[in-house]
């Protein structure tokens, strides 16, 4: 990477975060913000003060499924800008915060700009893990941002590639595997959103672990408060697994 002070920043603000999650999939609306906010209540609940980024600048929704939307949001400056806390332990960096709930429609090279300039100036303070929210598709964009925090952050960095258990989408995240490898050799989770019953995979040992939240008909309604979402079936059974499985994050 060309000597950029951007990215010495974005290092030193990176500096005690232990694990990085970028939350990715190859096709759109298979519930990526909806589990990257509740992969934030979960870790959270295990004791681990979470941090999370919104990077779907021309998209992004992690304001409003956190109920900042109509919130006024007070930024707290010290060595950059601290996240606001959403919730107890948890901090949320979106672009919305700076550009008054207007989206920043950057593609490929400006998002990436884009985030490395709001990573520089982000003081994580106390969090230990960071979930990173992308936009759909795993293309140029997500590979430069794989890079990116690849550059910035020496702990863990485990990509959480969701998708719905159809077999149309089982067979993209199929046949895109190899290209999801040549982005990232290290280990990746699996998350299989929208779950009813059985499943047809055969990728079970392309992945460190395997999720399977179920499909919850009431979910969309519960999502107007962190509480309400707290209730649902799909967070319960998101938190069993990722409390009875805590290696798979480590
Ligand atoms: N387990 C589930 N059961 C039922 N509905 C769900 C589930 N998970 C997510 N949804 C619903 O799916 C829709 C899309 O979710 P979400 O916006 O999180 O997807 P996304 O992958 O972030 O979309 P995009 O690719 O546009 O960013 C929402 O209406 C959400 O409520
Ligand atoms: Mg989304």
């Amino acid at each position: 990477m060309i000597l950029d002070p951007r990215v010495e920043s974005a290092k030193h603000q990176l500096r005690s975060v232990r694990a990085v999650y970028p939350v990715m999939s190859v096709k759109g609306g298979v519930g990526k913000s909806t589990l990257t906010v509740m992969l934030s209540l979960a870790l959270r609940e295990l004791g681990l003060r979470v941090g999370v980024l919104d990077t779907d600048l021309s998209n992004p929704s992690l304001h409003y499924l956190y109920g900042l939307e109509h919130r006024k949001v007070d930024v707290e400056e010290d060595e950059g800008y601290v996240p606001p806390l959403v919730h107890d332990g948890i901090r949320l960096s979106s672009p919305v915060i700076f550009t008054e709930g207007g989206i920043l429609p950057a593609r490929d090279k400006d998002s990436v700009n884009a985030v490395l300039e709001l990573l520089a100036i982000t003081n994580w303070r106390d969090v230990d893990v960071v979930l990173i929210d992308t936009p759909p598709g795993i293309h140029d964009e997500q590979l430069r941002l794989l890079k990116l925090m690849s550059g910035v952050h020496t702990g863990i960095s485990r990509p959480v590639i969701v998708t719905t258990p159809f077999k149309v989408s089982l067979a993209n995240v199929s046949r895109s595997l190899d290209y999801i490898n040549s982005l990232h050799k290290g280990e990746k989770i699996l998350v299989i959103n929208k779950h009813r019953g059985r499943d047809e995979l055969s990728m079970q040992a392309s992945f460190k672990c395997i999720l399977r939240v179920p499909w919850d008909e009431r979910l969309d309604e519960r999502l107007v408060s962190l509480e309400e979402l707290l209730q649902s079936k799909a967070y319960a059974e998101l938190r069993r697994q990722v409390h009875s499985g805590k290696d798979c994050f480590f």
